[in-house]
């Protein structure tokens, strides 16, 4: 099971390097890899269990969180109560985004930020990706709204880039009035 400390901070260098492609088949290493990524951010959003394990409650993860520069996230969106739908997606690239944007009112967050952070991260409202599943079929998401800032916000990850990044810090709420909050 991965444990909080597992996770790097933001201060590690490794989470600012460009992550590499992925070759398949992935490795048994990487098979596992993914499945521990994906029973933390299921777990962490059942309180219950992220108080029993002290799991920081977390949407998605990139392999690069745990220290790892392959180019692979998992997503676990809480659909209703105790419902929730995974996405592990292998080499992912944003093959389409709207031109609305959208951001998270209450500020994006990140298992790696662990600290509070003020502004809006302006996010496209809806995206499509594109990427492979763990058996190297190609796959296509269509992603809309919280969902579609996770896809956004993981796949950045990939490139060395963390949410932060995006806030202007002189005027971190100047798009609050220009897109649209959720
Ligand atoms: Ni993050």
């Amino acid at each position: 099971m991965l444990k909080t400390k597992d996770i790097l901070d933001e201060k590690n260098k490794l989470l600012r390097t460009i992550s590499e492609e992925v070759t398949f088949p992935l490795s048994d290493k990487d098979k596992k890899t993914i499945d521990l990524m994906v029973e933390y951010l299921t777990n962490s959003q059942i309180d219950e269990l992220a108080g029993k394990y002290n799991l920081r409650p977390g949407m998605g993860m990139a392999a690069i969180q745990l220290g790892i520069k392959k180019r692979y996230i998992t997503i676990v969106h809480e659909v209703e109560e105790g419902v929730f739908d995974t996405y592990i997606v292998i080499n992912p690239k944003i093959v389409s985004s709207s031109e609305e944007k959208i951001y998270v009112e209450d500020g994006e967050g990140c298992l790696s930020v662990n600290r509070e952070v003020i502004g809006i991260v302006p996010r496209s409202a809806r995206v499509t990706v594109e990427g492979f599943d763990i058996d190297g079929k190609k796959i296509r998401i269509r992603a809309r709204e919280e969902l579609a800032i996770v896809f956004q916000h993981e796949i950045d990850h990939l490139n060395g880039i963390l949410f932060t990044d995006h806030i202007d810090s002189k005027n971190p709420f100047k798009y609050q009035n220009i897109y649209r909050s959720i």
